[in-house]
């Protein structure tokens, strides 16, 4: 599964931007370049996604990442104004709350350190959904820990047990899991899929009740989309000719699931390897606290005037994505039509069922667009002092103002691209932003190793704590997050 992480581009560089492999079962198209990739992220209706490996992502209902065509249009168009400007200082101000509690739990370490980075980003993450998902606001102590009346689990036990069982799932179906006659762990898995649809059930009865009694309802995703749904229903008020125009139960079910799936640990873990590499790489720390200190302000920190000013913050996140993203390929399909592709001046043919996957890894990792240090992470390398191969964004226009660098279409997609890339980016990136400025506008953090000097021994054990990354289920996440001890001071 994982393989495009440990290989890089090095495959690519025998092999060619792109290759075949030609099996008894079909052929297997991997792409790492640029405008193939950029041409396969727009045509979304010739390359579409692998029903093989996205139906078992319909545990809950049908959901806007695995759905096509005219269904995809109708979610899309249902879900994507939520992910607005509101939600994002919803988002903002949660991260914010959530990142001050977790530090002080780590500073109240000391020298002792923690070893929970990845299991206390995973909390914060999910925090941050529940408060902009469902309007439930935890502290970062307690919060979805307690279980409440009338379940055997907590929201959180329940979800994250679900979100490890997609594989489960795929082979067995809900119903069979809770059988008696079933293995204890798997009635575990069944008895947690239940426990996630009763919790689902309430927050959605919730909903309904409150935008019953205030037309405006409440302000977060589950909301809004009860709102779009129910609100689409009443102006039609006939059946329309395209099929229906608003979300089903089941198809909210399968969209609150497909949030959390798509957006709990692919965020959590940027934020958890960001920090290792961090601890590892002091000077960006000093990089990073010399921009929040200019920009941050303690009292408001509000997220429209502050999060445009945390370039550098950004940075971090994107040269994480970069080079430890969730997503090392992104599996795309021909369907049941032949398409071509145009690689330099020659157009290929690929038939029907060409499964094409794009290697997001080697694009990420190719030297002759990131150059000679592609492996290396560097934060700076995003903002506006690095010159070409890569493009410079307004840098004529703002001369003495740092500005993000926009790398050629195709370059770098942990996101995705085109029509269907991630409905989550800004919600993340405001996310990460808010977690990384309020952490280190107060605090310095390092490795704790004993007996070592944590200089040099330091740097290169937490380097290889993120290299030793690999695919769980299926985000990348580090093998041993909890090798290395971190130690949080104040600043
Ligand atoms: C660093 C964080 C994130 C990364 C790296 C990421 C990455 C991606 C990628 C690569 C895709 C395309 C997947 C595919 O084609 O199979 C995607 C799609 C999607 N993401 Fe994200 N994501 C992140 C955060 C989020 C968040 C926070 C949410 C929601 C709260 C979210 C919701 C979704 C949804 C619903 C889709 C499907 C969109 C569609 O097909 O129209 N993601 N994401």
């Amino acid at each position: 599964m994982g393989w495009p992480f440990d290989d890089k581009d090095a495959l690519h560089k025998e092999l060619g931007p792109i290759f075949t492999i030609v099996t008894p079962a079909g052929l297997e198209v991997t792409v790492a370049d640029p405008h193939v990739t950029n041409a396969v992220f727009a045509k979304r209706k010739e390359f579409i996604k692998p029903a093989v490996m996205y139906d078992q992502l319909n545990v809950f209902g049908r959901n806007l990442n695995t759905v096509e065509g005219r269904d995809w249009e109708r979610q899309r168009r249902l879900t994507a104004p939520n992910f607005n400007e509101r939600t994002s200082a919803t988002v903002w101000n949660e991260a914010k709350r959530q990142a001050n509690d977790m530090l002080g739990a780590w500073l109240e370490h000391g020298s002792r350190g923690t070893r929970d980075t990845v299991a206390d980003t995973a909390t914060l993450a999910l925090h941050v959904l529940t408060r902009v998902g469902f309007g439930l606001t935890y502290s970062f102590h307690e919060g979805v820990r307690k279980v409440p009346p009338g379940h055997q689990m907590t929201y959180k036990e329940a979800l994250s047990t679900c979100l490890g069982n997609i594989i489960t799932f795929a082979i067995f179906p809900r119903g069979l899991l809770s059988k008696p006659l079933m293995p204890r762990a798997l009635r575990y898995v069944g008895l947690a899929a239940r426990e996630f649809q009763t919790y689902m059930e309430e927050m959605l009865s919730h909903e309904r009740a409150v935008s019953a009694n205030h037309p405006a309802g409440s302000n977060n995703l589950v909301g809004a989309l009860v709102r779009a749904s129910d609100n689409q229903e009443q102006s039609q008020g006939r059946p329309s000719l395209t099929g229906p125009q608003s979300l089903t139960d089941d198809e909210i079910f399968g969209n609150i699931f497909a949030f959390n799936l798509a957006g709990h640990e692919t965020t959590a873990n940027t934020i958890a390897s960001s920090l290792v590499l961090l601890a590892a790489n002091p000077s960006y720390q000093s990089w990073l606290a010399e921009e929040i200190d200019r920009v941050w302000d303690r009292d408001s920190a509000n997220y429209e005037d502050i999060f445009p000013g945390l370039k550098r913050c950004l940075a971090v996140m994107y040269e994480t994505l970069r080079l430890y993203g969730s997503i090392v390929f992104i599996p795309k399909s021909t369907g049941v039509h032949a398409q071509s592709v145009t690689l330099g001046d020659r157009s290929y043919l690929l038939p029907p069922r060409t499964a094409v996957n794009i290697n997001v890894q080697a694009l990420h990792t190719d030297q002759k667009i990131w150059g000679e240090d592609a492996l290396q992470w560097r934060p700076s390398r995003w903002i506006d002092n690095f010159k070409p191969p890569l493009s410079v964004v307004g840098a004529e226009s703002d001369k003495g103002v740092e500005q993000l660098i926009n790398p050629g279409d195709g370059t770098y997609i942990p996101w995705a691209d085109g029509p269907r890339v991630c409905i989550g980016r800004k919600f993340s990136q405001v996310e990460f932003v808010g977690v990384i400025a309020s952490l280190f506008s107060k605090a310095r953090v390092r490795p704790l190793l004993e007996g070592k000097d944590s200089g040099d021994d330091g740097h290169r054990a937490l380097m290889k704590m993120v290299d030793e990354s690999a695919i769980f289920a299926i985000t990348l996440q580090m093998k041993n997050p909890r090798g290395i001890a971190l130690m949080w001071e104040h600043r």
